[in-house]
This record gives structure tokens, C-alpha cells and sequence, in this order.
């Protein structure tokens, strides 16, 4: 009988296309870029940034028609991350294709494929119990999200959701559900303006950058999930806990090569520290912004996440600094 994941992810697997040029095109504009071919998803990608970070991690998705199913497959095998791809034959495997500007900035579009398919029967309620940690996001199929929530959540497994890409059909009753959100900063945005209860229908990135913390933890408390992280990218992640909040800063001085899944390698890296950590959310944190900023040193997004060995390395050079929590802000 195989031992069951630590850290269950079930979502998104796609192939992504990426486009680097030096600059992001104008509308009517033709540039031209190298192509990459690599493997994505943002449930993918967070299930290998966790299982590199040494955490027992199992990934649960669709795939398409094609021989790419099984390169996928071969390569989780290689990894020694669990795997269970619920085979699509109807549609073909998801695509993202990708912009990336001479800065590693990006810009997405995704055609979900099969990925849209993935459906309740395919994620295996002996998994989905027996785990510590399960995670997902809104790139696959929302009754399947909201059935591995709803599953995970009642068994008293602690459940993350990653709500990305936001969607006008995601309805934030989901949210019960959830122990921990963590949304980008245009993700909470969405959120914030989903919110009938809220009336903050202007509220954009600059109201968010101009907010004091007291009034951010208090706009999060609002949501009513035990603990909100939002991620904003070089700044850090700003964390609402029902007690305090904190602050943690993003690592400085690295050279930014890519930065597509630096969201999705927060969110596996902080999943493998909530098991490392005994469910401690800083300290889980602190452990997803060193793997996010590995992931942004290196092309692509699956690929470019860190390995055990490059992680233990960059977290011992940095244990006097970021890691320590030195630059934290904690209220
Ligand atoms: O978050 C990055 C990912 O978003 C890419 O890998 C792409 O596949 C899209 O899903």
C-alpha cells in the first residue's frame, strides 16, 4: 500500500509556450521572440515546487490526447513526486502561451483543455483525507475545486487556495472552505470588489499600496478565512492571521530571469512549510518566499523551481538575514 501524500495538489496541468522578447508587443504590433516549449500549470507547477522542497507531495490533473501525457508522467517518475493524470481523450492537453518582456515579466493567456474536464470522481477521497495539506487553485474545474475544498475541509485536512487565475464565475461561498487564501495582489483586488458586503468597487492597486496594515488585516478580516497571505510579487507578502499581522519582504539582489510561476512557487513552497513547520504560517512563509525566489532566477516555470539541495543552500546563506525573520514586520 503506497504512503499517502503529505501535501495533496489537485489542479491545472498545462504545456506552455513562451515567447521571450525584449519588449511586450502593442496592440497591432508584431515583434519578434524565442520560443521555449516547457511544462506549466499552476497546480503542477506548485505540486513540484513542493515535492522539490522534500515534501511528500501528489499532484492531481487532466490531460489531453498526445504523447505528452506520458513525458509528463515520466518526468513526476523521475522527480519522485506522485502523479494522477485522469486521461481527456475528448480535448486536447491545456496550453498556456506566454510573453516574456526582457525584465522576466510576463503575460499569460491559457486555452484550459482538459484541465476544464478534471472531474470530482477523478480525485480520490482516500487522498484527499488522508493528507495534511491540500491545495488548489481556479485554472481547472470549479465543482471539482469546490468539491476537493469542501471534502478536505470537513475531514479536518488544513486546505489553501490559491485563487488564480480569478474568474467572474468563482462565487466566494467557496471560501468557507478554506483555511488559507492566498491570492496575488490583482487576485485580492477581484476579491475585494466581489464582495457585495465590501462596496469597494473602486478599490484598485493603488488604494491597496496606499492602505496602512491595521486597515489591509482589517479589509482581510472580512473574508473570514483564518489566515489571508497576499503576494505581491518583489514587495513580499502581507499576512492577516485572526490575531496579528506581518509583513515579510521578498528576497533582494537576485538576477530576475523569469518570473512566471513565482506565484505557484510560493504557494508549493509554503505548503511544504506548513508540513515542515508543524503548520507555523511565518515560518511556512518565509519557507515560500525563498522558493519563489529561486523560481525567478531560472527560465521557465516547472523547470525553475528549486531543487532540495539549491534550497537548503540559499536558506542557510540567507538564515542571518530574511530567513531569521529579521526583516518582518509583525503586529
Ligand atoms: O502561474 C504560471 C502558470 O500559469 C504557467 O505555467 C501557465 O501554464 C499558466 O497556467
Amino acid at each position: 500500500m503506497p504512503t499517502s501524500p503529505q501535501v495533496l495538489v489537485v489542479g491545472s496541468i498545462m504545456q506552455d509556450m513562451t515567447f521571450a522578447c525584449a519588449d511586450f508587443p502593442q496592440g497591432g504590433q508584431t515583434v519578434i521572440a524565442r520560443l521555449a516549449v516547457g511544462q506549466g500549470g499552476k497546480g503542477s507547477n506548485q505540486a513540484i515546487a513542493c515535492g522539490r522542497a522534500g515534501v511528500r507531495t501528489m499532484f492531481v490533473g487532466a490531460m489531453g490526447r498526445g504523447a505528452y501525457a506520458g513525458e509528463v508522467a515520466a518526468f513526476y517518475r523521475r522527480e519522485k513526486i506522485g502523479c494522477r493524470l485522469a486521461l481527456k481523450t475528448d480535448r486536447p492537453t491545456g496550453t498556456a502561451v506566454i510573453l516574456l518582456n526582457g525584465e522576466g515579466q510576463n503575460m499569460i493567456v491559457i486555452e484550459p483543455g482538459a484541465n476544464a474536464r478534471l472531474a470530482p470522481g477523478d480525485v480520490p477521497r482516500a487522498l484527499l483525507t488522508g493528507a495534511k495539506v491540500v491545495v488548489t487553485q481556479l485554472e481547472s474545474n470549479l465543482s471539482t475545486t469546490a468539491h476537493t475544498l469542501r471534502l478536505a475541509h470537513r475531514a479536518g485536512v488544513t486546505t489553501v487556495l490559491n485563487p488564480a487565475p480569478m474568474r467572474h464565475d468563482f462565487n466566494p461561498r467557496l471560501l468557507r472552505h478554506v483555511d488559507i487564501l492566498i491570492p496575488n495582489e490583482g487576485e485580492f483586488i477581484a476579491l475585494v470588489r466581489k464582495l457585495p458586503e465590501i462596496h469597494r468597487r473602486n478599490f484598485d492597486e493603488r488604494a491597496l499600496h496606499a492602505m496602512p496594515r491595521e486597515a489591509l488585516h482589517a479589509l482581510c478580516r472580512l473574508f473570514k478565512v483564518p489566515t489571508l497571505i497576499v503576494t505581491m510579487g518583489s514587495r513580499g507578502c502581507f499576512i492577516s492571521e485572526k490575531a496579528r499581522h506581518m509583513f515579510i519582504p521578498a528576497h533582494r539582489g537576485l538576477k530576475v530571469v523569469d518570473t512566471t510561476g513565482a506565484g505557484d512557487a510560493f504557494c508549493g513552497g509554503f505548503a511544504a512549510g506548513l508540513v515542515r513547520y508543524k503548520g507555523r504560517i511565518a515560518e511556512a512563509a518565509r519557507h515560500g518566499t525563498a522558493v519563489a525566489a529561486l523560481s525567478i532566477t531560472k527560465p521557465g516555470a516547472a523547470f525553475a523551481m528549486p531543487t532540495r539541495k539549491e534550497l537548503k543552500r540559499f536558506l542557510r546563506k540567507t538564515a542571518t538575514s530574511q530567513f531569521r525573520g529579521k526583516g518582518d514586520q509583525v503586529c
